[in-house]
């Protein structure tokens, strides 16, 4: 297969304010064409991050490259990125017209050619005819709308946008998540998109990298990051998921393993795992079933605490003997059990994602960028 090569790439990334590390020893490759979006809560190095790739930020250890040049000392107007933020920061006393048509005035390029690119990229963005209004005279969406044509008409190679539909009500921003996703599949521009909202980063992305306290634990697609979280942080973020601390009392020879919990046993799969090691197993809510009896290699015995019926699914609460609740969600007429039942639970051992709970394993891995 041929490799791809990569548009950015983040080489052993560090920054540091002070004592404080907020960004840790990132790598990451990002390819042409491809969106791309960290996602991670408030805090966690995000916008610091998209900054240091912008070059609004000095790294105080390790490399950026775009397409192959290190640009450690490149200022920010000399690499071919372009970024959206989160307020609008439209000139406010310049018209939609002289807001996009900026930075071509500023390379000093002609007026006709100004012109058809202004034209152009308004029509992308479906502002025609908008070209006179002041930014005091448009709503949060057609704002955020003009902020980004007037990053696209520079023709950047990446585009980097940093919440840029935050401000916008959720209606708005939904729509607004399907017009920025067309706009880059029809321009193949390759975006990094920051966001600590997990349904716009599933929506949009083609990969996601989570991002906590400096650090990012997983980078994938959403379906991997959904199915197979390879931290607590990541199941916990992404989605609902119910959370065991477990012992591993066997590791078998084809790779299954038994987990073994204070009140319950269950079976599972996962690379790398020792004998004795204490782990987490994560089971998503629609994977969990119940059952009368105990079901082949599981025996964790729980009470049916709540059902609570959203349109076609419901969602029932169990609740095990050490007082922890687990979530589980199917629909009406599947394994229900009334209220106050006494129940087995168990679930396909492939459903079960196993994970260290060892920092130390856990921060090798990411650096080994596995
Ligand atoms: N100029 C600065 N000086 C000192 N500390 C800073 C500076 N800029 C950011 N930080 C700190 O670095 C950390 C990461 O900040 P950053 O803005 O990257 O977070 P973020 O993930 O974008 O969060 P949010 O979702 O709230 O925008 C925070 O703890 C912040 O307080
Ligand atoms: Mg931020």
């Amino acid at each position: 297969m041929e490799e791809k090569r990569p548009i950015i790439r983040l080489d052993h990334v560090t920054k540091r304010y002070g004592d404080n590390t907020v960004v840790r020893n990132v790598n990451l490759d990002i390819y042409e064409g491809e969106f791309f979006t960290m996602l991670g809560s408030s805090g966690c190095g995000k916008t610091t991050t998209l900054r240091m790739i912008a070059g609004f930020e000095e790294l105080s250890e390790g490399n950026i490259y775009l397409e192959n040049e290190d640009v450690g000392n490149m200022p920010p107007y000399k690499r071919n990125v372009n970024t959206v933020f989160q307020s609008y920061a439209l000139f406010p006393h310049m018209n939609v017209y002289k807001n996009v048509a900026f930075g071509l005035v500023e390379k000093k390029m002609k007026k006709e050619e100004i012109h058809e690119k202004v034209t152009e990229i308004l029509n992308l963005v479906q502002l025609s005819g908008f070209e006179k209004r002041m930014p005091s005279q448009m709503s949060g969406g057609q704002k955020q709308r003009v902020a980004i044509a007037r990053a696209l008409v520079n023709n950047p190679k990446v585009l980097l946008l940093d919440e840029p539909l935050g401000a916008l009500d959720l209606k708005l921003r939904k729509q607004m998540q399907l017009e920025l996703k067309h706009l880059q599949q029809q321009l193949g521009i390759t975006f990094v998109y920051v966001t600590h909202d997990q349904e716009e980063a599933l929506t949009m992305s083609d990969r996601i990298a989570i991002m906590n306290n400096g650090v990012f634990e997983q980078i994938g697609t959403a379906k991997e990051i959904y199915e197979h979280p390879k931290t607590k942080f990541v199941a916990d973020f992404i989605g609902e998921s119910n959370v065991f601390e477990a012992n591993v009392s066997e590791v078998k020879e084809d790779g299954s393993l038994k987990l073994i919990m204070e009140y319950g046993d269950m079976e599972a799969y996962g690379d790398g795992f020792e004998q004795n090691e204490i782990v987490y197993a994560s089971i998503r809510p629609e994977s969990v079933k119940c059952s009368l009896e105990p079901v082949n290699g599981f025996n964790i015995r729980g009470m049916v605490k709540e059902h609570i019926y959203i349109g076609s699914i419901i969602r029932t609460t169990i609740e095990l003997p050490n007082g922890q609740l687990v979530k589980k969600c199917a629909q009406p007429d599947d394994d229900f059990k009334p209220v106050g039942s006494l129940v087995y639970l168990h679930w396909s051992p492939d459903k079960t994602v196993v994970m260290h709970t060892n920092e130390d394993k856990l921060y090798d891995l990411i650096d080994a960028g596995e």
